[in-house]
């Protein structure tokens, strides 16, 4: 057995939307050092193409799609367009996400869509297309983003976090429904990431500093802290892995931390 070789994906062709920004960038550009052909896909196309720039100056191999992961019908022709274009897909990672902080006593019908429509009906066209390839091929695997807030709330995240647990939900089906047929199905759920989605929490010192407190390391993490678990799924290392989620929180969900008793 040669457990050097497990993390690589030479010869892999990667989708990841979202790749323009946080942690998408960052899975880019991780898949890609470690051998794999990136499709790096987001709706601002130029960020995209930086995202590509670095991963072309770093010696890896990557082009650039302008996707807009809410038009079912655009994500299927770019999946197949992908597929006719290097006669494969290996591995789909899905992070675009939007959040609207409000009470749900609060919450509007459309800014209940908009959040609905991105994170769990957008991560639902890209899992079901990159899926139908994936199955059709008999190999694969589908990484989709989940969140802390699958599991811990605070007032404002209501429908944030249902759409999170939602996707982990799907991943679970999909990975009951495609394991046999070779493709496997997981969830990455980050911590506190500092990362654009993030940036207003930053500029909040009091807001900043509880949330870096709440991981048992003091701080927030970082996207290239959350691109390792994005390789480990997509890679012969995780063969057996599947329907399962990766927290990446610093310990956020494992530890109470609300007081620490005299010892
Ligand atoms: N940053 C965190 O602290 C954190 C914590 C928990 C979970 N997450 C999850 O991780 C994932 C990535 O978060 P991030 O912080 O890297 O976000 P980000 O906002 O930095 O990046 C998201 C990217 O998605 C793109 N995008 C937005 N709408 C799109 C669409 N319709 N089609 C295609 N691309 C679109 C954006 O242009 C952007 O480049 C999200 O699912 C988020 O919920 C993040």
């Amino acid at each position: 057995m040669n457990y050097q070789d497990f993390f690589r994906l030479d010869g892999q062709v990667a989708l990841v939307v979202g790749a323009g920004s946080g942690i998408g960038q960052a899975a880019a550009e991780a898949l890609a050092a470690h051998g794999a052909l990136v499709i790096a896909a987001d709706l601002k196309e130029e960020a995209a193409k930086e995202t590509v720039s670095a991963i072309v100056a770093d010696g890896g191999k990557a082009e650039a799609l302008a996707m807009d992961l809410q038009n079912g019908a655009l994500v299927k022709t770019a999946v197949s367009g992908i597929v006719s274009r290097h006669g494969r897909l290996d591995i789909a990672v899905s992070t675009p996400s939007v959040n609207v902080r409000k009470q749900i006593l609060d919450y509007t019908d459309e800014e209940f869509d908009k959040v609905i429509n991105l994170n769990l009906k957008g991560t639902f066209h890209l899992l079901a297309e990159a899926g139908r390839v994936m199955a059709e091929r008999g190999s694969g695997s589908l990484i989709a983003f989940s969140s802390i807030r699958s599991l811990v709330v605070e007032p404002g995240q209501g429908v944030y976090a249902a759409t999170k647990a939602g996707t982990v939900q799907l991943m679970r089906a999909l990975a009951a429904e495609l394991g046999p047929k070779g493709v496997r199905a997981n969830a990455v759920a980050p911590g506190v990431i500092d990362t654009p989605l993030t940036a207003p929490i930053k500029n909040q010192p009091g807001w900043y500093s509880a949330y870096a407190n709440k991981s048992v390391f003091g701080r927030w993490g970082k996207p290239e802290e959350v691109a390792g678990a994005v390789v480990y799924l997509a890679s012969k290392a995780s063969s057996y892995v599947t329907g399962t989620v990766l927290f990446v929180d610093g310990g956020w969900t494992a530890v109470d931390g609300r007081f620490t008793p005299p010892l």
